[in-house]
């Protein structure tokens, strides 16, 4: 091999190591996500507050998505996907620090996302970085989503929870495109 091309060869090998170290770490993040969200889930719906309680599951559904396609992606850079969750469930049981929690969950993601994309950019992957920023969109809308729960908790007080389980008001579909 031509001393240009094995040169150029090992630098497409470094940066692929550097996109999927960057796409193993979002898929823990997912993981983590995926938890604490169906942990809100199953609080929610035993306190018969289905609206939320659906919000996070269909959320943790498409945070499932997630996973899949950076999966997919890791597996074409030849790399392998480490399926463990960058984190322990947290505990919380009270609706708006559920929510506190999500919105700083979603924001956390869309930082570290943006982040990516920019490395991912830098290195010469044009696809994971477009990954990437498709995750960051996502997780803005989950994030905008959770904020207006929590807006409306803190404007109508704690009965809004069961003002919407009665159907009052229902909660949006979680972002994904
Ligand atoms: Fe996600
Ligand atoms: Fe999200």
């Amino acid at each position: 091999m031509p001393e240009f091309a094995a040169h150029l060869t090992e630098v497409i090998l470094v940066n692929s190591k550097q996109s999927i170290e960057l796409l193993n770490k979002s898929v823990a993040d997912e993981l983590s996500a995926v938890h604490q969200y169906m942990y809100f889930h199953f609080h929610l719906d035993d306190l018969g507050f289905a609206p939320l309680a659906n919000l996070f599951k269909r959320t943790a559904i498409v945070e499932m998505g997630h996973v899949e396609a950076l999966a997919e992606r890791i597996l074409f850079l030849k790399g392998d996907v480490h399926m463990a969750a960058s984190g322990a469930v947290e505990p919380i049981t009270d609706p708006s620090k559920m929510l506190a929690k999500a919105i700083e969950m979603e924001q956390g993601s869309a930082r570290d996302y943006n982040a990516a994309a920019q490395n991912c950019g830098s290195n010469a992957d044009a696809v994971s970085k477009q990954l990437f920023e498709r995750l960051v969109g996502d997780e803005e809308g989950h994030e905008n989503e959770f904020d207006r729960q929590l807006e409306n908790i803190r404007r109508f007080g704690p009965s809004y929870l069961a003002l919407q389980s009665f159907g009052a008001a229902t909660a949006p579909e979680p972002s994904e495109t």
